[in-house]
């Protein structure tokens, strides 16, 4: 499938894994809900024509509100970034000045414009807000980061985001604990909350109570669900999977099969989506299968690569 990429960026966004997501969705004639949206990508991605998505984060639901309203459009999006991105490059201090003055701005503000400049003109594409709700991550030092390429790949993003976002679709701030008692039994529920322990900013601590009482509202639910998480690393298991999860179905995709595996992938964590409904666990476990190629791991491609250099050179 293509995977439709949103135009805000997190560090715990679900592109890769939308295809294996996707694949498993059952067959219900109500409502895509979603209480921890993020960057949007997995709704997007959904095909549903009604949707309640939801976050405790205010920015990333004000942006999605107003491109479904048409206040933000591809056009203006295009201006906006022509206009700045010429004063980023301008500016002093290798454009600091310039990011500084749009990050101190939206902290007033929250101009959700400013919030798309310093989602993609942010260190890595991260997301992270101090303690006070303020943005905190710092320039990615590319005084050229508005090339002309890159507002345009942009502004398409906004555009498919504008096509995708249905009219019935809402958008609500809002914590799980008021979104999911409103799922009925045609509902689907994707739950991708944030992760105990990791990435904790001011929209994503995550306590054992959070995940208790996430366990208690799935499992009165009389909707489907599917809950992404992790299941193991390296070097322990996830205990809420033991504690909680583990009574119901579960299907896990092994790092092994990230597609352009990289050898720091053999250290990431191994994701696992949880379900209360039937489903073909040998169809979905292990993810969504890739080509033959895809299956090389680094090395072994960089091994390959290198074979086949040899050879050109003789
Ligand atoms: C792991 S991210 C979701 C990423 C998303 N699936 C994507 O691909 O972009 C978790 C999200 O949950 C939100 N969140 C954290 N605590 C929440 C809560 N108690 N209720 C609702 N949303 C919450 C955060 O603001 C964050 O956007």
């Amino acid at each position: 499938m293509r995977v439709v990429v949103p135009p805000i960026k997190s560090q715990g966004i679900k592109t890769k894994l939308v295809p294996w997501i996707q694949a498993l969705v059952p067959d219900v004639s109500g409502h895509w809900i979603e209480p921890f949206l993020g960057t949007g990508v997995v709704a997007f991605n959904s095909g549903f024509q009604r949707a309640l998505l939801s976050d405790t984060n205010p920015h990333v639901i004000r942006f999605y509100q107003q491109v479904q309203q048409g206040v933000i459009r591809a056009s203006r999006v295009r201006a906006y970034l022509q206009e700045e991105g010429k004063r980023l490059q301008c500016a002093r201090n290798s454009g600091y000045d310039h990011f500084n003055l749009i990050r101190d701005r939206f902290n007033r503000d929250h101009d959700p414009l400013d919030f798309l400049f310093l989602s993609r003109a942010g260190f890595n594409g991260m997301m992270r807000f101090n303690r006070r709700g303020e943005w905190n991550i710092p320039f990615c030092k590319k005084p050229q980061r508005f090339s002309r390429s890159y507002i345009t790949k942009i502004v398409n993003q906004v555009h498919d985001a504008a096509c995708l976002i249905q009219p019935e679709w809402e958008f609500r701030v809002a914590p799980f604990q008021e979104i999911i008692p409103q799922a009925t039994s045609s509902d689907i529920i994707y739950c991708d909350p944030p992760y105990a322990g990791r990435y904790v900013d001011y929209y994503n601590g995550w306590t054992d109570e959070d995940e208790q009482r996430l366990f208690e509202l799935l499992s009165s639910t009389p909707a489907k669900f599917i809950l992404s998480t992790w299941h193991h690393n390296d070097y322990r298991h996830n205990d809420m999977v033991e504690r909680y999860w583990r009574r119901f179905n579960i299907v896990t995709r092994d790092h092994f099969y990230h597609s352009g595996a990289k050898i720091e992938n053999r250290n990431t964590i191994v994701e696992a989506l949880v379900f209360n409904f039937d489903a073909n666990i040998e169809e979905h476990n292990h993810g969504v299968r890739p080509k033959p190629e895809q299956l090389m791991l680094f090395e072994e491609r960089a091994e390959y690569m290198t074979q086949q250099l040899g050879r050109a050179d003789v």
